[in-house]
């Protein structure tokens, strides 16, 4: 059972839905600023970079971030759109067709947001290329697994703006402003996950729900594969923005931080998140958390 209705979610979304306009509007990264929070940023974590440029590769890393929070709503947005049909009508059809609303919107947010470190930096950054092959990957696999994975995502994105992003006095007031937006509506995405997802485990027998969780842990390792590429395009993001190469050593140290950080922002912060938590408990046997929990370990 769950205290979470998609009456609710509606509701809730109606009193704080906003335009992109409002948010994007002509504001400007503050270049002297960080654009990343440091608690999701591997500059604290480097010591072959200086103060400004770590505060630069703070610029490199908001593009990819941005980046990343489109890329995997490419993916959310026909979820979604096949849990609302499949419900036919009434409030959850409401409720989550609402729910695809906001996420395609935010799927342009996060392109403006690009455009705009872009042009800020004054080149294109190299960035994950391949969505939609990526959405049909995910899409293939079983629906449960999907559900979870998607879950994971929308309550990290609460965890980072609550714990990373808000309280941060140094952190440029665009990124502000565009993650607080993104938090307010993503709030009701994760509740209706959450619902969907016990929807979908509640239709299965044993053998299914043993099938999605092996399904779980190929989606984790995949989005971990494209966080390494990621990073590896950030070592040569930051490198083309500071106009200087990297020694071996110096590339190898950024790459691993970076890689670290992005693991912890993209994996690590959702799978233990507490509301995450409670839901894979929910739908898992202990047998299959174990499972889970070795593959993460590796
Ligand atoms: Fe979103
Ligand atoms: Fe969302």
């Amino acid at each position: 059972m769950s205290d979470y209705s998609y009456q609710d979610c509606l509701e809730a979304s109606y009193r704080v839905n906003w335009r992109i306009e409002e948010v994007l509007g002509p504001r400007k990264f503050d270049p002297a600023k960080r654009w990343m929070p440091s608690a999701l940023s591997a500059a604290p974590a480097i010591g072959c970079l200086s103060e400004a440029e770590k505060i630069k590769l703070s610029h490199v890393e908001m593009g990819a971030y941005a980046h990343l929070f489109g890329y995997v709503e490419e993916f959310i947005a026909p979820l979604i759109t096949g849990r609302a049909k499949a419900h036919g009508e009434g409030e959850a059809f409401e409720a989550l067709a609402n729910f695809v609303g906001e996420e395609v919107k935010h799927m342009h947010l996060f392109r403006r947001l690009r455009r705009r470190v872009d042009g800020q930096l004054g080149f294109s950054l190299k960035l994950l290329d391949g969505e939609q092959e990526v959405t049909r990957y995910v899409l293939a696999k079983n629906p449960g697994a999907v559900l979870l994975l998607t879950a994971c995502i929308e309550w990290f994105t609460q965890l980072h703006y609550l714990t990373a992003i808000r309280e941060d006095s140094g952190l440029d007031v665009l990124t502000k402003n565009v993650f607080r937006a993104h938090w307010l509506e993503e709030s009701q995405h994760a509740k209706m996950d959450h619902l969907e997802t016990l929807r979908a485990f509640s239709a299965m027998e044993a053998p299914e729900r043993d099938r999605a969780v092996g399904d779980l842990i190929e989606l984790v390792a995949a989005v971990d594969g494209l966080l390494q590429k990621q990073s590896a395009y950030d070592v040569e993001n930051l490198s083309a923005y500071l106009g200087r190469l990297f020694s071996r050593a110096e590339a190898e140290e950024i790459y691993r931080e970076e890689l670290k950080v992005k693991r912890w922002t993209f994996i690590a912060s959702g799978v233990s998140h507490p509301n995450f938590v409670a839901l894979f408990t929910q739908v898992t046997t202990p047998p299959q958390r174990e499972r889970v929990q070795l593959a993460l370990a590796s």
